[in-house]
């Protein structure tokens, strides 16, 4: 049973304290944390957790104009709800509405007094003693963050508490519950939208059969994600490798799994109880786990699941098709749409899309001759439970679609027939190649597919015949007055800040053909393909979550603009107006350097030579010793991996995403590195959370090296060398003085000068050293590899090892499903 942590003199202290406030004015009055018989709540009125942690009133969720009585974190400056009592019910006057200790509960009376919400604890004892009880029953808000129903002279007995009736957020200290007598799991309910708490359509739960893993679930009935079992021994879920990262160290909390006869449970605790994080449902559908830095005053993601938007189950709803690589991640299948347009473009998707024109099928009155068709597309991931129609030919496929009403798509492949009744749920697109994926044909009213022929369409041509003189004149009026704006810009830019150019949103807009071609995805934010007026081509970051203020971005921008260096990416200007912050880089032709070294591309099948391996590694090499020794401020660069190299035409190398981390803040990049999973790159102080120097760079830079020597990731089963993963494998041989042509891609045939192969591998072992001081200086690896100076056998890394130990729980993550997912 859950105990309760009220002490008995501190509940007569702040009894006291109300008493005391009796005689004040009533708002001020509620800076405790007690409603009793004697208070209500009303209006702004709030009480507060004894420790200041949470609050609890009345509170509007983003433009809504309903009120709800919720409980958030105080220190908290942006509204974050962690609970919500009426979250169906909402009233819209909080003077006239009132929550008070009603009939021993807590009961929301709305405008009109009419009870809509309560705890509903049955008053046991009957109605006889039941007035001596409620009077002295009162709601106490514990620090905790626990709204605890008990009787006011005795607080060990708890009639009701929120921490059994959780909405989206799940709270340290907490029990997750399953009941195994009515096989019931406590839940998470997403909100509807950001506006709306009312519960949506995804929902954490333990799962029923086995009670030691949660799952995500569409509409109660659609699993769609699991965390994994729980591994007592690593402290894990092995589909959150991130937990064991934090329990190997000394960092966060420790979290349980407890299973007795009854029931079982899952809680867990932050070591540090003054750590601010929240652990919900999204209205994405994805878990999230944040964490609040009070420094930034921004909330961060330490990591979501699903990663991807398109691994939540029917994000799009019915006749939507998802895409992870669009800004907006769901579109309409053509001849569909949204079902609320409004829903839509406040990215709230659930409520997928609906026919622009009605199937003959279900419309009689539509003319003979005009029988339904099928459009054509491609998807990678086909909607849930088709039947399987065998042994019909492709031509069968598609009339027995077509005759049967309640059928709205189907597919022929392999002589396999499938069709679909009712909605299409769960499509997706894999967004990069339009030819990969397999063909649905989804039916539609003849009206959406042959255009020309139809008579709305005539009408059509004709408003189109006569709009389009007219445009181009509008078009011709636009462009002059945009040559004219730009040519004043350009002067502006020039003026104010010397090298660095200010440029207009609406110039990035254009240059990008408004952010039409993305280059890749970072965790700072998406990267675009631009052509200035003057042919210049730039890669432009949009930077996601920086609320900084335009003049504090504007200076550390400008910092970030002095530095120059062959092997940096160059900063040509930024963009900031308002919550808009964007970088204009150099566009660097031939991309990143992962692409070549791992997958090779299709323009150079060939892998990378050693030579050019080398020259790379030396590059990399003098652009980090000039961020951490050449710079006025030593800059960190916080994410050395492949994907931050980018090769020019020359294949020199030159590092990108340099000064973000500084922007930022150096809290804020921790977090950002972990989030992104690049779990292979990272030393181990970051875990540890101590001080971070310019050693995590150099450690970084170690495992890019042999993953350089090896062309392939350190992390992926396929280098599992006699038994342990490839770091360790190598740093073992080189420690061992072995011969480590062994180390080498196989791919090379042994094409490399053995004394370099040796020296990097040498380097690069101990570059991963587990303490910060054994770790050699960027400039000192540089002189290394330069030949100028030479280095003995360095010693086993340990933190890897141990990593190593632990590998199957690593390995089943890392490699595939629950990074994909
Ligand atoms: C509540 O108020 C009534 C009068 O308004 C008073 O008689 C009673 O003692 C009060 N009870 C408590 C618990 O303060
Ligand atoms: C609460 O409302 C009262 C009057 O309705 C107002 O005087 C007071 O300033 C408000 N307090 C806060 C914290 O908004
Ligand atoms: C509120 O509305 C404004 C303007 O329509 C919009 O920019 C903002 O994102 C909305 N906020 C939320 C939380 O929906
Ligand atoms: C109060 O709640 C009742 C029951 O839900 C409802 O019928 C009534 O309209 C509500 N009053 C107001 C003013 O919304
Ligand atoms: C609980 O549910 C699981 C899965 O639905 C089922 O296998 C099990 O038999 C149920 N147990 C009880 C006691 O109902
Ligand atoms: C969710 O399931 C219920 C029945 O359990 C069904 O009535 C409802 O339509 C479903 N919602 C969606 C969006 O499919
Ligand atoms: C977790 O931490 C809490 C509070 O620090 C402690 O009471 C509990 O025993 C710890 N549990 C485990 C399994 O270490
Ligand atoms: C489990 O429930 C049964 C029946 O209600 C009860 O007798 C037993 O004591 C419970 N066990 C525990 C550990 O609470
Ligand atoms: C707990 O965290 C707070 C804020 O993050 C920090 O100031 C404090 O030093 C930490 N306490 C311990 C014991 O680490
Ligand atoms: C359409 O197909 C479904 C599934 O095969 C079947 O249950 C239903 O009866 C069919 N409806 C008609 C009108 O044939
Ligand atoms: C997915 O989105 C990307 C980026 O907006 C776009 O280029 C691509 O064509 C989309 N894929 C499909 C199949 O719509």
């Amino acid at each position: 049973m859950m105990t309760n942590n009220i002490n008995p003199c501190c509940f007569l202290l702040s009894v006291l304290f109300l008493f005391m406030c009796l005689s004040l004015e009533s708002h001020v009055c509620f800076a405790v944390d007690t409603i009793s018989f004697n208070q209500s709540l009303s209006g702004n009125q709030t009480i507060v957790s004894s420790d200041g942690v949470f609050e609890l009133g009345f509170f509007s969720p983003g433009n809504s104009s309903n009120y709800y009585i919720g409980m958030w974190f105080k220190q908290v400056s942006q509204l974050t709800t962690v609970w919500v009592a009426n979250r169906e019910e909402p009233v819209r006057d909080v003077y006239s509405s009132v929550l008070k200790i009603f009939d021993g509960n807590l009961v929301l009376f709305n405008e009109s007094q009419v009870p809509i919400w309560s705890t509903d604890v049955s008053s046991g004892s009957g109605s006889g003693s039941g007035s001596a009880i409620s009077s002295s029953v009162v709601a106490v808000l514990l620090d905790n963050g626990n709204l605890v129903l008990q009787d006011g002279l005795d607080s060990s007995t708890i009639l009701w508490q929120s921490f059994d009736h959780p909405t989206d957020t799940w709270l340290p200290g907490s029990k997750f519950r399953f009941n195994k007598r009515t096989n019931q799991s406590q839940l998470l309910t997403s909100w509807k939208s950001y506006d709306d708490p009312a519960p949506g359509l995804f929902s954490l739960e333990i799962d029923p059969v086995e009670n030691n893993q949660f799952v995500s679930v569409w509409n109660r009935s659609q699993p769609y994600w699991t965390t994994g079992t729980w591994d007592q021994q690593t402290m894990s879920f092995s589909f959150v490798p991130e937990m064991r990262m934090v329990t190997v160290s000394s960092l966060a909390y420790n979290f349980s799994y407890v299973s007795e006869e009854n029931e079982s449970y899952f809680i867990y605790y932050y070591h540090n109880s003054s750590t601010i994080t929240k652990f919900s449902m999204d209205v994405s559908g994805q878990i999230k786990d944040m964490l609040w830095l009070e420094g930034i005053e921004q909330w961060i993601l330490f990591f979501s699941k699903p990663r991807q938007q398109c691994g939540v189950y029917a994000f799009c709803g019915a006749f939507g098709s998802c895409n992870d690589t669009s800004l907006s991640s769901c579109t309409c299948l053509s001849g569909f749409q949204p079902t609320s347009r409004r829903n839509w473009d406040q990215q709230v998707y659930s409520g997928g899309c609906v026919r622009k024109a009605e199937l003959q099928c279900s419309d009689s009155s539509v003319g003979a001759g005009r029988e339904d068709r099928f459009s054509e597309s491609r998807f990678t991931i086909f909607p849930t439970n088709p039947q399987d129609t065998m042994d019909v030919s492709s031509v069968e496929c598609k009339s027995t679609c077509l005759k049967n009403c309640s059928c709205t798509a189907y597919s022929f492949e392999n002589n396999r027939c499938l069709i679909w009744i009712g909605d299409l749920l769960n499509l997706q697109h894999l967004g990069e190649d339009d030819t990969a994926g397999k063909v649905l044909y989804v039916k539609l009213a003849a009206s959406e597919i042959d255009s020309e022929s139809s008579p709305t369409n005539k009408k059509r041509v004709i408003v189109v015949a006569i709009a389009v003189p007219i445009g181009l004149l509008l078009l011709g009026l636009m462009i002059f007055i945009i040559m004219k704006c730009r040519r004043r810009t350009i002067v502006d830019t020039e003026r104010d800040n010397g090298s660095l150019a200010a440029f207009e949103y609406r110039d990035l807009e254009k240059a990008t053909k408004n952010f039409s071609e993305k280059l890749g995805e970072g965790g700072f934010g998406s990267v675009f393909k631009g052509t200035l007026p003057h042919g210049s081509i730039i890669a432009v970051k949009k930077l996601d979550s920086i609320n900084q203020g335009e003049k504090q971005f504007r200076s550390e921008v400008s910092t970030i603009g002095k530095i120059n260096h062959l092997n940096l990416v160059r900063l040509q200007g930024f963009c900031a107006k308002g919550s808009r912050k964007l970088l204009v880089y150099d566009f660097v032709s031939k991309g990143s350097l992962d692409r070549h070294l791992f997958h090779g591309t299709d323009s150079e099948p060939q892998p990378l030579d050693w030579k050019t391996r080398y020259r790379i590694a030396l590059g990399v090499a003098r652009g980090l010793a000039y961020l951490h020794e050449n710079c006025v401020d030593s800059i960190i660069h916080c994410d050395i991996k492949p994907e931050n190299i980018l090769l020019d035409v020359e294949n020199c190398p030159k590092l990108s995403d340099f000064g973000l981390a500084k922007l930022l803040g150096r809290e804020f990049s921790r977090v950002l590195t972990t989030m992104r999973g690049t779990v292979g790159y990272l030393a181990p102080e970051w875990i540890s959370g101590v001080a971070i120097t310019t050693k995590v760079d150099v450690y970084s830079f170690g495992m890019m090296l042999l993953e350089l020597v090896s062309g392939t990731r350190n992390f992926e089963p396929s280098n599992d060398k006699e038994g342990t993963f490839f770091p360790v494998w190598a740093a073992r041989q080189v420690s061992e003085g072995v011969n480590v042509l062994k180390l080498l891609d196989s791919r090379l045939n042994g094409n490399a000068n053995l004394e370099e192969v040796s020296r990097i591998c040498k380097v690069a072992c101990w570059c991963i050293q587990d303490t910060e001081i054994h770790r050699p200086s960027m400039s000192q690896v540089v002189q290394i590899l330069e030949g100028f100076s030479d280095v003995g056998l360095p010693p086993m890394p340990r933190f890897l090892q141990d990593i190593s130990d632990h590998r199957s729980t690593y390995f089943s993550c890392l490699s595939s499903n629950c990074y994909s997912n």
